[in-house]
């Protein structure tokens, strides 16, 4: 099978697997671990933060986030698109039992103009209102970029008016490699960002949490309060540790891939795909022929032995991810091409 479903689907490299079986390990609760702090020192210094803090997944990295930057019953302004909002299983108001304000993301970013208008003036009848939750790459969007400037004006509009930023940088190394700026001028207009290891990263598991020291020992303790304190997690680390120090730049692959891919199928009737949001390993297109749904391409895809996924009941999206060479895209082009027709 062609597994275009998701980056997640990626396993882990022989490396990481021998680098998992020697690991020294302790109980990370207590601060033990070794390979867990080693691992969160990397990750903090390579985002520019004070501390880092390593969680089971992107899902509960943003959910710690949440509830180490609110206090229920206030507001955070969050994309209507984002995955904080659309993917995570509703936890920002019942676990963290926060207010989201939806932001008009559908563009791919959340732009500094949108978080304006939804800014409240003091007013005794409103909820406090704390956070921005920006996510780059944005999912949703289809892989786009949130550039290093547009994230500076909602940090600075949000630092005017006593509000913090979290970055959903699930994504973020896709960014950086996919724009060639270093991912600390992204992240350095963020309060706190969590990013994922287990995505094109390639680790098996974790995400990690990043911001001051201050930030992060109360993320520490959120994190315990949402169960997610493990013990000898250091064998999960040390495949993070690898994810970081060797797997960041072959994004470029993946980049490439998926460019090719949509070249291939841009121009094919019953489809529209805007190229210009196609800028990292996403790419997703709607249907807009004779009424195939999405579930009916997706199953005629998978007859064909590719497997892709949907976003609404009618877009596809696919991702390129390590597994998936440059004959593997072409197939799937011809693949496309012949269920259209
Ligand atoms: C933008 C974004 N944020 C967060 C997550 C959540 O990550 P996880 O699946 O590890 O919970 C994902 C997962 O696909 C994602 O795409």
């Amino acid at each position: 099978m062609i597994d275009l479903r998701s980056d997640t689907v990626t396993q882990p490299t022989e490396e990481m697997r021998q680098a998992m079986a020697e690991a020294a390990v302790g109980d990370d609760v207590y601060g033990e671990d070794p390979s867990v702090n080693r691992l969160e020192e990397l990750g903090a210094r390579m985002v520019g933060k004070d501390a880092a803090v390593f969680v089971a997944s992107g899902t509960m990295g943003n959910l710690v986030a949440l509830l180490a930057h609110t206090q229920p019953g206030e507001e955070i302004i969050v994309g209507a698109e984002a995955h904080i909002y659309y993917y995570e299983a509703g936890g920002l108001a019942r676990v963290a039992g926060v207010l989201p304000r939806q932001a008009d993301d559908r563009s791919g970013v959340l732009e500094a103009s949108e978080v304006k208008r939804l800014l409240r003036p003091e007013n005794i009848h409103f909820p406090r209102t704390r956070l921005v939750c920006l996510e780059n790459t944005h999912n949703r969007g289809g892989g786009t970029v949130m550039t290093p400037e547009q994230m500076r004006q909602v940090y600075e509009l949000a630092r005017e008016h006593g509000l913090s930023v979290h970055l959903d940088g699930a994504r973020i190394f896709n960014a950086s490699v996919a724009t060639g700026i270093p991912v600390q001028e992204f992240t350095k207009y963020t309060d706190s960002v969590m990013f994922c290891l287990s995505k094109g990263l390639s680790a098996p598991v974790g995400s990690l949490l990043a911001g001051t020291r201050e930030f992060v020992a109360r993320a520490r303790r959120a994190r315990k309060l949402v169960g997610g304190g493990m013990r000898q997690a250091g064998v999960l680390a040390a495949a993070g540790i690898v994810a970081l120090e060797r797997m960041v730049d072959r994004l470029a692959e993946d980049h490439a891939n998926a460019r090719l891919l949509a070249e291939g199928i841009a121009g094919l009737p019953g489809i529209h795909l805007d190229l210009n949001r196609v800028q990292t390993n996403i790419v997703a297109f709607e249907l807009t022929g004779d009424g195939m749904s999405a579930d009916e391409f997706l199953q005629r895809l998978r007859q064909k032995g590719i497997l892709a996924g949907s976003m609404s009941s009618t877009c596809i999206r696919m991702v390129t991810n390590r597994h998936i060479t440059r004959g593997d895209i072409e197939t799937v082009i011809k693949a496309v091409a012949e269920i259209l027709h």
